[in-house]
């Protein structure tokens, strides 16, 4: 999708600096080799788009690693419309989210207003302020949220990539984990996405909220603006093309409105120059499995825009 290039020389150059970018990007979550090639036939992530590898092996020195993702329960396949295979199931998506340090004791609020400024340019000028953004959050005590969190919940993904998707905040399992969308709902995101045709990492995602709202419930308007500035700082960094929308919540805190999902879904949005598809939640989609068809649709819509077709049968 990108434009073709007049001289080949510059497309050299923007090769060079994507494998650095991504060289530099493992050295920020701590891992210390290079992934190995893929054995052949094996599914496994790309990112970016064009440098598939796998996980990093694991860093003695890195602190002990999350708990094992749940398994999906098996009512949360996302069964698409009658044209379209489910794609088969896979590894875990890999974990390239910052390794974050632990919060800092919660301090007076409110605390300064820094956001890391989105002015960087190259592909790992934009990764490594992220990062930076990333660390900043994780001793965010704008608002009431960080005295109760086990830590920040900041992204998971490709941080430059052309899809981004948007969710409310983080659950009991993200909570603990440090990446959004890895409960259930997380496992159901997952599936939408492969069914996009994007391979797991390949897109990037994360929420409204950076702390865990206690018992689940929706981030107050508070705690929300309170966030506001980190995600829009966040979303300029990863420039995507486009951006999905998760709920209610998700569309609410990008867009300030008050509207329902039901009416908004579907119909495209535009956030500081962005095009966003607002659809259903995957938490509702797996208490109302019905639903996938109109998400399918949205979903849909953002393919065509995007040029990406389904997975191939087979
Ligand atoms: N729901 C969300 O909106 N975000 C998460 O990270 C997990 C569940």
């Amino acid at each position: 999708m990108d434009e073709p290039h007049a001289d080949p020389r510059d497309e050299l150059f923007e090769i060079a600096t994507s494998v650095r970018a991504l060289v530099e990007w493992y050295d920020g979550t701590g891992a210390w080799g290079l992934p190995l090639a893929p054995a052949r036939g094996q599914v496994e992530p790309a990112y970016p788009a064009a440098e598939p590898h796998e996980a990093p092996p694991p860093n003695p020195r890195a602190p002990a690693p999350p708990a094992e993702r749940r398994p999906a329960p098996s009512d949360a396949t996302f069964a698409q419309p009658a044209q379209f295979t489910p794609p088969p199931e896979r590894a875990p998506a890999p974990q390239f989210t910052p390794q974050f340090t632990p919060p800092a004791p919660p301090a007076e609020r409110p605390q300064r207003a820094a956001v890391a400024r989105p002015e960087a340019r190259t592909p790992e000028a934009r990764i490594e302020q992220l990062r930076v953004l990333a660390s900043e959050v994780a001793s965010c005590t704008r608002c009431g949220l960080a005295d109760r969190r086990t830590q920040t919940v900041f992204a998971r993904g490709n941080p430059i990539s052309e899809l981004c998707f948007v969710g409310e905040g983080p659950g009991a399992e993200e909570d603990l984990q440090g990446e959004p969308f890895v409960g259930p709902a997380g496992q159901l995101l997952d599936k939408m996405i492969a069914a996009m045709g994007y391979r797991p990492g390949e897109v990037y995602i994360c929420n409204i909220v950076k702390c865990r709202p206690p018992e689940n419930r929706k981030p107050q308007p508070e705690e929300m603006d309170a966030c506001k500035g980190y995600l829009a700082a966040q979303i300029e960094l990863v420039r995507p093309k486009y951006i999905v929308a998760l709920g209610a919540t998700a569309i609410q805190g990008l867009l300030g409105t008050t509207e329902g999902i039901t009416k908004l879904r579907g119909k495209w949005k535009m956030y500081r120059g962005i095009p966003v598809m607002p659809t259903f939640h995957p938490a509702y989609l797996l208490r109302q499995p019905s639903a996938k068809r109109e998400v399918w649709t949205d979903l849909q819509e953002v393919m065509a825009r995007l040029g990406k077709k389904p997975p191939a049968r087979g």
